[in-house]
């Protein structure tokens, strides 16, 4: 059962006055989309939240963000492991509704810490080769977890990372699980990045993802894996425009009575 009272079993402290009863024919207002590194969640996930006019919750970056709060305070490695949730709260860490990013773009949540944008600093190579170790703490997932629902509840949200559909958002509307071989997400993330894909950058590149993928799916605390209700997308042979339609097919279809 998907409706209100489970709702409330699973987000005991969210404030779900605002959201209406789901008709059949009501669009889907929680979408997950759950997947490996470089398979395109993100990107995927903003094109459906602009199509639905819904916020877009990217989870990464609060990962991201909490990581390079951590580096930037000077915390060792080494003592990662030891904080505990109220430690990981004082750094700081807010979703603010933001504007689109760009015209006709879905309303986002910008995160914020400590009252800075960390922008760009969120996809640096040190932040990136570390921020699978700070996602693997537990009170890091404690703290986040919460902030994640009590933003996305309220106003619903195309939401991606790697446990949207198991963990922060079970009863979802939609659960999408995103696949694509390593050798075709390393060349997407090649060209995303502006890089040439030669051999031995494609090589560097699928290590890289693989590796990522190893420490996310290997610890112990929300591990990247499909949720037995969602629907597993293989986009290796997919241009995006195809990812993007078969999504919104599925947003869209009514739900059963
Ligand atoms: O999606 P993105 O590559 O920005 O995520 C960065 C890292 O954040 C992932 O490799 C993973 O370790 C962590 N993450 C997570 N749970 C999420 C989203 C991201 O553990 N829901």
């Amino acid at each position: 059962m998907k409706g209100d009272a489970a709702g409330r079993d699973a987000y005991p402290h969210a404030d779900l006055g605002a959201v209406p009863a789901r008709g059949p024919r009501r669009p889907a207002r929680i979408i997950a989309i759950d997947g490996p590194a470089g398979s395109g969640k993100s990107t995927t996930a903003r094109a459906v939240a602009a199509e639905l006019q819904l916020p877009h919750l990217d989870s990464g970056s609060l990962y991201r963000a909490v990581t390079w709060a951590l580096l930037q305070g000077g915390v060792p490695e080494a003592e990662w492991a030891n904080l505990d949730p109220e430690e990981v709260r004082a750094l700081g860490l807010r979703l603010d509704p933001a504007s689109p990013q760009e015209p006709g773009g879905p309303p986002r949540f910008r995160v914020e810490v400590d009252g800075r944008d960390p922008g760009e600093a969120l996809r640096s190579v040190r932040v990136t080769q570390r921020v699978s170790t700070a996602a693997a703490i537990p009170a890091v997932r404690t703290a986040l977890l919460q902030l994640q629902r009590d933003t996305a509840r309220r106003t619903g949200v195309v939401a991606d990372g790697r446990d949207m559909g198991t963990v922060v958002f079970p009863d979802a509307d939609l659960k999408i699980f995103l696949v694509a071989d390593p050798e075709e997400r390393a060349r997407r993330r090649l060209l995303q990045e502006g890089r040439e894909v030669s051999p031995i950058n494609l090589a560097r590149e699928r290590a890289l993802l693989e590796a990522r993928d190893r420490r996310d799916s290997g610890r112990e605390t929300a591990p990247l894996v499909q949720a037995t209700d969602a629907v597993r997308l293989d986009t290796t042979g997919m241009d995006f425009r195809e990812q993007v339609e078969e999504i919104l097919r599925l947003a869209r279809t009514p739900l059963d009575p």
